[in-house]
């Protein structure tokens, strides 16, 4: 059984990180895509309103799991078995720190391979600070994110339904 960890902040999860686990689905048996707390010092989503809204945004998938986790991502992997960790990678600017990430991880434990997906072309843009500051400034965020993310993000920034 060959599973990975998509892990992130998720605030909130997006089109763009579902592309990315759909990818992954295809490449694992079993994939958990999980929060890292203390990973945002100051998220817009509380840890458990991020889980809630994963789990709906992903329920289509039967091989996807859904956690969160504390402490360095390696030790993680280690709990669960994991044998690769999934990352997407936009564009040249996510590179530098991605490769620091997954060079460190590797240091850390040489057996756990860091996986880069790309996501669809239509998603290069996309991450979950810019969603925030179009839904806060009252922008259109419905191509971006799943409904229930929409209808959260409308509830947080107290919108009325468009
Ligand atoms: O969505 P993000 O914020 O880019 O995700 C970053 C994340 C959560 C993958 C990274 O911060 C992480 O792995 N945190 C766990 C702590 C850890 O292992 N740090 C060392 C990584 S080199």
């Amino acid at each position: 059984m060959k599973i990975a960890i998509y892990p992130g902040s998720f605030d909130p999860i997006t089109n763009g990180h579902l592309d990315i686990l759909e990818r992954a689905t295809s490449l694992f048996d079993k994939v958990i895509i999980t929060i890292a707390r203390n990973s945002t010092k100051h998220p817009l989503f509380t840890e458990e309103e991020r889980l809630k809204l994963m789990r709906e945004a992903v329920k289509q998938y039967k091989q996807v799991e859904v956690d969160s986790f504390e402490g360095l991502l390696v030790d993680y992997c280690r709990t669960k078995k994991a044998i690769a960790v999934v990352r997407g990678l936009r564009a040249i600017s996510d590179f530098e720190y991605e490769l620091q990430m997954a060079l460190m991880n590797r240091k850390l434990n040489p057996h756990i391979q860091t996986v880069f997906l790309m996501p669809n072309e239509r998603y290069t843009y996309l991450n979950s600070t810019i969603v925030r500051e179009i839904a806060r400034l009252g922008g259109d965020v419905r191509d971006f994110v799943p409904p229930v993310v929409k209808a959260a993000l409308d509830k947080k920034f107290n919108k009325k339904k468009r």
